[in-house]
């Protein structure tokens, strides 16, 4: 028998989800998507997840996972650096499970992407402490040690030379600022030298959509700490929240 959980991935284009295989992180069955609502408040956003989870036919003891690029703390969202301020201070997680008509679990996206890497992807079975960040629109952050997850950490967020990492070296950044590869580099290499610095870890993944061109910037940074790609791609959030929320679940 499948252990089924449900994924679902709020983006700031799409709200996407599908059922995915707890044993194996593979979704079920084809993922749907509906476009994000705008503006995106938590009222209209979580009128989307209810339709994306109407489009399937899920027995109602299915645990659902929904991630949201926000600091989410026991079930309240905390921040809104890329999405509607309507977030901040929000009871997100009543407010879905109320539109849903079930329960659902919310979690922030990259910790989400985290989980996914550390269960299914590129971090499996890796000891000691993974820093997964996601360069998008923002820049996410996971810090998982010894296979748990330590939620929110916001590492997008931390300063240097006194700008948040993400306005510098979020991969958006590069397209507005039509930065070289060469250029984008040498501000991953101050981010992840920082990084490196402050924790010590024994892995980097790195996520979001750019990491399918990791040949173009990944080898040339010099680290001491290994640096590979995520191997989940767009898939991580919604096999990640599935996996959260199951893990919730069982307790
Ligand atoms: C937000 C994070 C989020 C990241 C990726 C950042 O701006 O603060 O919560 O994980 O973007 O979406």
């Amino acid at each position: 028998m499948t252990d089924l959980a449900f994924g679902i991935d709020i983006g700031g284009s799409g709200v996407k989800g599908a059922p995915v295989d707890i044993a194996t992180g593979e979704s079920t069955a084809a993922r749907v998507r509906i476009p994000t609502p705008q503006p995106a408040t938590p009222s209209a956003v979580a009128k989307t997840v209810r339709d994306v989870l109407d489009s399937f036919d899920l027995p109602s003891d299915v645990a659902v996972g929904v991630t949201v690029p926000a600091v989410v703390h026991n079930g309240v969202t905390r921040s809104a650096a890329n999405i509607d301020k309507k977030w901040i201070n929000a009871p997100a997680q009543d407010i879905v499970s109320d539109a849903c008509g079930r329960p659902i679990t919310l979690l922030n996206d990259a910790d989400a992407a985290g989980l996914a890497e550390t269960y299914y992807g590129a971090a499996q079975g890796q000891p000691g402490l993974v820093i997964v960040t996601t360069l998008g629109t923002g820049i996410g952050s996971a810090l998982i040690y010894n296979g748990i997850l330590v939620p929110n950490s916001e590492l997008g967020h931390i300063e240097i030379d006194g700008m948040a990492a993400e306005k510098r070296a979020a991969a958006s950044i590069r397209t507005a600022e039509d930065l070289s590869w060469n250029a984008y580099i040498k501000r991953l290499q101050t981010y992840y030298s920082t990084l490196e610095f402050l924790f010590s870890p024994d892995l980097f993944v790195v996520g979001g959509g750019i990491s399918k061109s990791s040949e173009k910037f990944l080898p040339f940074l010099d680290l001491r700490t290994p640096i590979v790609p995520a191997q989940l791609r767009n898939q991580a959030g919604i096999v990640g929240a599935a996996m959260y929320a199951h893990q919730q679940r069982k307790g």
